[in-house]
């Protein structure tokens, strides 16, 4: 009797010790962030060929937001978003909120890497703009969380440009879950056109 308990015993503990590390291993922010690297670079420097704006220190508040509107659709699902199509199966790809977490977390901690305009916008100009939108995004760019509003001084120029488009066109912030989203509606509204969005971006790209 007693023997048979040992054995069962030996057996269950056994069969934790080999189910527990299984169960356990869920990977880190950087083994996940193996994936992202493919587009945004080792560094999070981004990858412009790809569409892939530099991501690398920006909030983690604000980089888990986005992956969350990836996943639900508020964001990546408008037929004329096509770089928003490719990244969101990537946000789709990540299992569970601690996941999320954990990886905004390691692209929060990697430093910026302030990828040179390229992009001929006239930054005196755009200053004017600036003025506006530094209520919510910082006097430097660096965003304010309390107002869901991310720093816009840590990547490319053309990625700016692209996501000012995008609001107008309601291709991002036009989905009515989508609240954060559309507060920027009113503020591109006053943004006239192309060359508009160029200068305040170009005055953006010379905050320190
Ligand atoms: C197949 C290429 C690809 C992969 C892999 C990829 N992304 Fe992206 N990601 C993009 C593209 C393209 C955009 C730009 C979307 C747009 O223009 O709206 C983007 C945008 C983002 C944004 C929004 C940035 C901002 O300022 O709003 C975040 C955050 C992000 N990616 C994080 C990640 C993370 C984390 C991973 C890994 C789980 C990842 N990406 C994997 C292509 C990719
Ligand atoms: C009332 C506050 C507010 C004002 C004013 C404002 N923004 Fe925003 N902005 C936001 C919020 C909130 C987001 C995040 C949207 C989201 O969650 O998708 C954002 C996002 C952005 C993005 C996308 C950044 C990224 O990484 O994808 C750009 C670019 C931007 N704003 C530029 C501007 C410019 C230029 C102005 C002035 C013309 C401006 N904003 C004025 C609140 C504001």
């Amino acid at each position: 009797m007693q023997f048979a308990k040992y054995v069962a015993c030996g057996i269950s503990l056994l069969a934790m010790a080999c189910q527990a590390p299984a169960e356990d291993h869920s990977p880190g922010g950087e083994e996940l962030y193996q994936l992202c690297s493919n587009c945004h670079g080792e560094t999070g420097a981004g990858r412009p060929v790809l569409n892939a704006p530099a991501i690398a220190g920006l909030g983690s508040w604000y980089i888990e937001a986005q992956l969350k509107k990836f996943r639900s659709g508020e964001r990546g699902t408008h037929p004329e978003d096509l770089p928003g199509m490719g990244m969101r199966p990537m946000a789709m790809s990540l299992q569970n909120d601690a996941q999320i977490a954990d990886i905004a977390a390691h692209v929060a901690a990697m430093p910026a890497t302030r990828p040179k305009p390229i992009l001929d916008g006239d930054a005196a100009k755009g200053a004017g703009i600036y003025a506006t939108c530094s209520t919510c995004h910082g006097k430097s760019g660096e965003g304010e969380q309390e107002k869901s509003a991310p720093a816009l001084n840590k990547t490319h120029d053309w990625y700016l440009v692209r996501q000012l488009q995008n609001f107008k066109s309601r291709v991002r912030g036009g989905n009515p879950a989508d609240a954060t989203g559309a507060q920027m509606l009113p503020w591109v509204a006053m943004l006239a056109d192309e060359q508009a969005m160029k200068d305040v971006v170009a005055h953006i790209q010379t905050l320190k």
